[in-house]
């Protein structure tokens, strides 16, 4: 009796206290970052989670007066595991769902987004089709495509007649080898292709595969992170003095291991849309502001991915006024435009992907740092597997 009595108070104070509730709950907005934090890949997850927690100490946690609520988790790099975190965030009532450190895992998380009509911003993965598994995907990353023809018309313009690549073998790995060969064989080239597996690659065999064709140079696609392990295979083959040249797209020298990889990196040449040497004011901020909020660790590409995706949710928060529907959200990320530490962004509204400039880059030592100084940028850049398309 005495049990029924006091579930019954509990009940009623509950009650009570429900419409503070539920005012409560709809004056928070909650963010589901879900990124690959441990694992192989884990170097994209800090590296996002830095730069979206630099944004948000930078902006505060209130947008069109409504609390901002990170929920970070980790996907450990399985897509299943994406999935069912998304699941449960969505049933959690995200706002949106945001990271994606790999293709794999943005892919996944699409049919989620899609069936509960919430954005899914891609901060991270860059395979071209990605925007196209979702009308409720918006992507602040890159696509591995958009990199690859100008690096691939530079090598051209440059006197390289023949080139081999070597390539991740997964989804954005197998866009670098297409466009490159496309592109490169178009403006007269020749061209042969090697591919690597994802996990635990051992360069050294296709490295060796690659120089036995003596070609001018070697183009590499492979991704942030595993860089180093080819870079110092690349030297103990003897590459690096063999007159092959070592192009690629700047997932091999990514900022956050550049710097380790020591002098064998000194002349390589690649094609992205960021540098942490990128010179502007715009980055100079934000490379000292990661800097000092994460003990001296440098932002790479996949950083800048992560905060202009925060600046994309906080901007469309402000322009819905708050109002956290999916639909309406999605619109206001459309055409939307600033300047990022990369360069002037756009979110293209017929593809919901990013517009940027892409900068061709040499390693070079600065102040006794190697950066990936910037040479010659092609302003403006379309995905250009989905503007083939169009
Ligand atoms: C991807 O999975 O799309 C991906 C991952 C790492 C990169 C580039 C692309 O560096």
């Amino acid at each position: 009796m005495q049990t029924i009595r006091r579930r019954l108070l509990t009940l009623a104070a509950a009650c009570a206290l429900a419409p503070g509730l539920a005012l409560a709950q709809s004056d928070t907005v909650k963010i589901g970052l879900i990124l690959p934090l441990t694992g192989p890949f884990a170097s994209t997850g800090r590296q996002v989670e830095a730069a979206v927690r630099l944004y948000m100490q930078q902006n505060g946690s209130t947008v069109a007066g409504k609390k901002i609520e990170l929920v970070v988790k980790d996907d450990t790099s399985a897509p299943d595991i994406a999935k069912r975190i998304a699941q449960e965030m969505v049933n959690d009532k995200v706002a949106v769902l945001a990271g994606f450190g790999l293709t794999p895992l943005a892919l996944a998380v699409a049919p989620v987004a899609t069936q509960a009509k919430v954005p899914e911003v891609v901060m991270a993965a860059g395979t071209s089709t990605i925007t196209e598994a979702s009308p409720y995907i918006v992507r602040s990353s890159f696509t591995v495509a958009q990199s690859v023809v100008p690096m691939a018309e530079w090598a051209a313009k440059n006197g390289m007649k023949k080139v081999v690549t070597i390539v991740t073998d997964f989804a954005p790995g197998i866009d670098a080898e297409k466009v490159f060969s496309e592109s490169f064989t178009k403006a007269g080239g020749k061209v042969e292709n090697v591919r690597v597996p994802l996990r635990n690659p051992d360069f050294a065999p296709f490295l060796q595969r690659a120089a036995d064709e003596k070609p001018d140079a070697i183009f590499v696609f492979v991704p942030s992170g595993a860089g180093t392990q080819l870079m110092k295979q690349y030297a103990e083959r003897g590459l690096d003095k063999s007159g092959i040249k070592l192009i690629g797209t700047g997932d091999m020298t990514d900022d956050d291991i550049l710097n380790d990889m020591g002098d064998v990196a000194l002349g390589v040449i690649t094609a992205q849309f960021y540098s942490a040497a990128h010179p502007s004011a715009e980055n100079k901020a934000f490379v000292d502001a990661f800097k000092k909020a994460n003990k001296g660790m440098r932002p790479n590409f996949m950083a800048v991915g992560g905060y202009d995706g925060m600046h994309l949710i906080y901007e469309a928060l402000k322009k819905t006024n708050g109002n956290t529907d999916g639909d309406a959200l999605v619109a206001a990320m459309k055409s939307m435009a600033w300047t990022s530490p990369r360069g002037p962004i756009s979110i293209d509204p017929a593809t919901r992907d990013i517009v940027q400039n892409i900068y061709v880059r040499k390693v070079e030592k600065v102040g006794g740092e190697l950066y990936n100084v910037e040479f010659a940028t092609i302003p403006n850049v379309k995905d250009p597997v989905k503007a083939a398309k169009q």
